[in-house]
């Protein structure tokens, strides 16, 4: 389970900084394990047992031909739409469970996620779901969730830029309602610390290791300036491999995509994968420990010092794609378990993926 993976990250650095006996440690350390320990469990429980792969076979038997016929057509004319559709799936599981809640618009009866602070001018691919959504509306009218939509999308978008394959738990419903509050809070940022992130994951009953697995999805897709100014004008040169070093070129060329002076450029864009940034490869942790991670949250994972095992991990990863694969289908499998059991009782299949039902 989550809870005893994260041990290794908050023993001794913690106890150090914060001067405390074991004694007392120990007891904070168990009450903020079993905290976590209940959240995550009783999220993972509700989630798990009601999907099952052949939920449509009867109501629906082409829908995955359906989903994966839309996704070939927009990875093939743009490959970043892979990366915008998995985000997509992403930002959907950790606000409310995957219900579609992402989805949603604005109306003047309802506030959605997406002007949420890690969403606004950055989450991307909804029309990719409208016309899947529209296919499949013609041929099984309000049988398929939308959420069901985004989790068989974004498994099809890993495959067509060379990831692996997983089958598709199916049978979510989709939310009549969205968070901006927890879209505000749940959702990691480039510039959060390692432990944060670690514990927004074991919230959701995902573990370290899951965490690093699925952090492997940005070798693919586009940060923006804004996310990543703070790493290039702060420890870019610091976690580096001093045996070899980055190249200079490199950083200026992430400098003059983001400068500094005047804080123009706020949505000028870069690969954060510079080695095969559109293929799904484990390239992004080779990166990592050559010190390269755009975001200071992708770096975090090899040269925090809270970093243990992650740092393990990267390592591993980097070295054996195929472990990097296997885990990364099982923790995306488990990404798209977080369901919302409120939306099993009163959810719906929305006819629009952006508007909830009359
Ligand atoms: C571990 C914590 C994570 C943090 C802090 C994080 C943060 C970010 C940030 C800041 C961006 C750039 C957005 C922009 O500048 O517009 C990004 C992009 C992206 N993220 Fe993450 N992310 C995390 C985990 C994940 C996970 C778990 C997935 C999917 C399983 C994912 C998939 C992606 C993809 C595919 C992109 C590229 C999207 C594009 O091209 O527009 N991320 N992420």
């Amino acid at each position: 389970m989550p809870i005893f993976h994260i041990s290794h990250f908050l023993n001794l650095n913690f106890k150090i900084k914060m001067g405390i006996s074991n004694k007392v440690y120990g007891v904070v350390m168990m009450i903020v394990y079993c905290g976590l320990f209940v959240v995550s469990y009783s999220l993972f429980e509700t989630g798990e047992t009601r999907l099952t792969l052949d939920y449509y076979a009867k109501t629906c038997p082409n829908v995955l031909q359906i989903v994966r016929k839309e996704m070939e057509c927009a990875v093939l004319s743009e490959p970043r739409n892979a990366a915008l559709v998995v985000r997509l799936h992403f930002h959907d599981c950790f606000v409310q469970g995957c219900d579609g809640s992402v989805l949603l618009d604005d109306t003047i009866t309802l506030q959605g996620e997406k002007k949420a602070s890690n969403n606004i001018h950055s989450l991307k691919g909804f029309r990719i779901i409208d016309r899947i959504k529209n296919s499949i509306e013609s041929e099984c009218p309000g049988i398929v969730s939308c959420a069901d939509i985004l989790t068989i999308a974004a498994r099809d978008a890993v495959i067509l830029v060379g990831g692996p394959y997983w089958d598709v738990p199916l049978g979510r419903k989709d939310s009549t309602s969205a968070s901006y509050e927890l879209a505000n809070t749940n959702l990691p940022s480039a510039n959060e610390g390692l432990l944060s992130i670690i514990s927004k994951f074991l919230y959701q009953g995902l573990s370290v290791t899951d965490m690093v697995a699925l952090s492997g999805a940005h070798t693919i897709g586009m940060a923006r300036c804004e996310n990543f100014r703070q790493r290039i004008y702060g420890d870019f040169d610091a976690t580096s491999d001093p045996n070899n070093p980055i190249s200079r070129s490199y950083i200026e060329k992430l400098r003059s995509i983001c400068p500094l002076v005047g804080k123009t450029g706020e949505n000028n864009i870069t690969a954060m994968d510079n080695m095969t940034p559109e293929l799904f490869d484990s390239s992004y942790f080779q990166m990592l420990m050559r010190g390269e991670g755009v975001l200071n949250s992708d770096q975090e994972l090899y040269s925090s010092l809270l970093g243990i095992e992650t740092k393990a991990l990267v390592k591993k990863y980097a070295a054996d794609p195929i472990a990097f694969f296997q885990q990364f289908s099982d923790s995306m499998v488990k990404l798209g378990n977080i369901t919302n059991s409120d939306s099993f009782v009163n959810g719906e299949v929305r006819k629009n993926c952006r508007f909830i039902n009359t």
